[in-house]
């Protein structure tokens, strides 16, 4: 039997029917560009999320791309965030002219670690002014972290960190829609953490788009409006631009289907779990946990509303020993779907060369970048193909 890592075609007529209609009336009123499509689903998205201002973008990349240049970040700046994850992040730190500064990961959580933070931050000095100088003399102005493959940073650990240092944290949330996070002040919606984030509606996230968009959050509204106006040319009124922005707007059409999806997001969510906590079944059954590392869930224990503390974006995997690559192409020939996120962490791409990075920089992406292998995961998916997966697995292991 076939597993395809991901099958968009499995999330049930009743999705379907909301995502045509809503196309279907977009194509009919045919306001393609901003309007009310564009309005009534960030309204949908920030009543959703339980606070701040959603603003639609083009991209989750073009989100966080508005959101530095909406806090003036370029030249002689500084931007710290992790090596492994998805390039997006970094490439927009390097488009503004900033310097990326990488801070290693928690090797449980593959996030970034509030340890390493603070040891970086302690190693830096301070100008005349006290800001805070990288070693290259840039500014540090900001610290992004991601909520990688569905679950939620240590924000608690990571905020006492920013707060001793006087720095602002910007979420990184593109895979975490619809995650909460169990802080010691309560119950918290990741993405309205911090006072900035941004989410990617990429067709393969937990709420996909029918193409690519993106949303900016914020807890300002002044930084809202500045937003809105970067991702139109920095125009408020037509044809005079106030400043420099892009053309970083939603599609109308992403705007309506996205809108139509909303409703199904939190079960897609709790399906996700279900689906990971089948295959802790299975591997515990198949005697696999000696072998391989399941993707951590401190909350798994609790009531459904903290176990909406890991969404499962990505169910992933550790394989130590040098056998991922062996056991990949195992699983590749029996067709059962898999992937690398991420293969190369940042700090040693050939686009980042400049940086003056080496093999040994950060250890703890580096392992992960050689151990990680995520699984199918997504709704739809069918028990027996579970099974198929695990035993997959057994076979490629032994
Ligand atoms: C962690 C992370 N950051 C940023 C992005 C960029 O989002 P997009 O693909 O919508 O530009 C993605 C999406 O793939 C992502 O996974």
């Amino acid at each position: 039997m076939s597993v395809p890592l991901f099958d968009l075609g499995r999330l049930g007529p009743e999705v379907d029917d909301a995502v045509r209609e809503a196309a279907l009336r977009v194509l009919g009123h045919r306001g393609y560009v901003l309007g009310s499509e564009v309005e009534a689903f960030e309204n949908d998205l920030s009543a959703y999320l339980g606070g701040g201002h959603a603003i639609g973008m083009s991209s989750g990349t073009d989100a966080q791309l508005a959101l530095l240049m909406a806090m003036e970040i370029g030249h002689g700046d500084a931007v710290i965030s992790t090596p492994y994850t998805f390039f997006a992040t970094a490439g927009c730190i390097h488009r503004t002219g900033a310097e990326i500064v990488f801070c290693d990961i928690d090797p449980a959580t593959f996030m970034m670690d509030p340890e390493s933070l603070r040891s970086l931050l302690a190693g830096l000095k301070r100008d005349g002014d006290g800001n805070l100088l990288s070693a290259h003399g840039n500014r540090v102005r900001l610290i992004v972290p991601i909520h990688l493959f569905g679950a939620v940073c240590d924000m608690d650990a990571l905020g006492a960190v920013a707060a001793d240092f006087g720095i602002e944290i910007l979420e990184d949330a593109a895979q975490i829609l619809g995650g909460k996070y169990h802080s010691k002040e309560g119950l918290k919606t990741a993405g309205i953490i911090a006072p900035t984030s941004y989410v990617s509606f990429y067709p393969s996230k937990n709420l996909g788009a029918a193409g690519d968009a993106g949303a900016a959050l914020c807890l300002d509204a002044g930084m809202a409006e500045k937003l809105r106006r970067i991702r139109n040319h920095g125009m408020e009124e037509r044809y005079y631009h106030k400043v420099v922005g892009g053309n970083f707007r939603i599609d109308a059409m992403q705007a309506a289907v996205l809108r139509a999806k909303l409703p199904f997001l939190d079960g897609w969510n709790a399906t996700r779990r279900a689906n990971a906590e089948a295959y802790r079944e299975l591997f515990t059954a198949a005697g696999l946990l000696d072998r391989l590392v399941l993707p951590p869930e401190p909350h798994r224990d609790q009531s459904d509303s903290v176990r909406d503390h890991h969404i499962f974006h990505q169910y992933v995997i550790r394989i130590s020993g040098g056998k991922r690559d062996a056991l990949q192409k195992f699983l590749t020939d029996r067709k059962i779907g898999t992937a690398i996120y991420y293969p190369v962490p940042l700090h040693l791409q050939e686009c980042f060369a400049y940086l003056g990075h080496k093999k040994g920089d950060f250890p703890v992406s580096e392992q992960a970048a050689l151990e990680t292998l995520a699984l199918p995961i997504f709704p739809g998916l069918r028990r027996e193909e579970q099974e198929e997966v695990v035993a997959g697995i057994v076979s490629g292991l032994s």
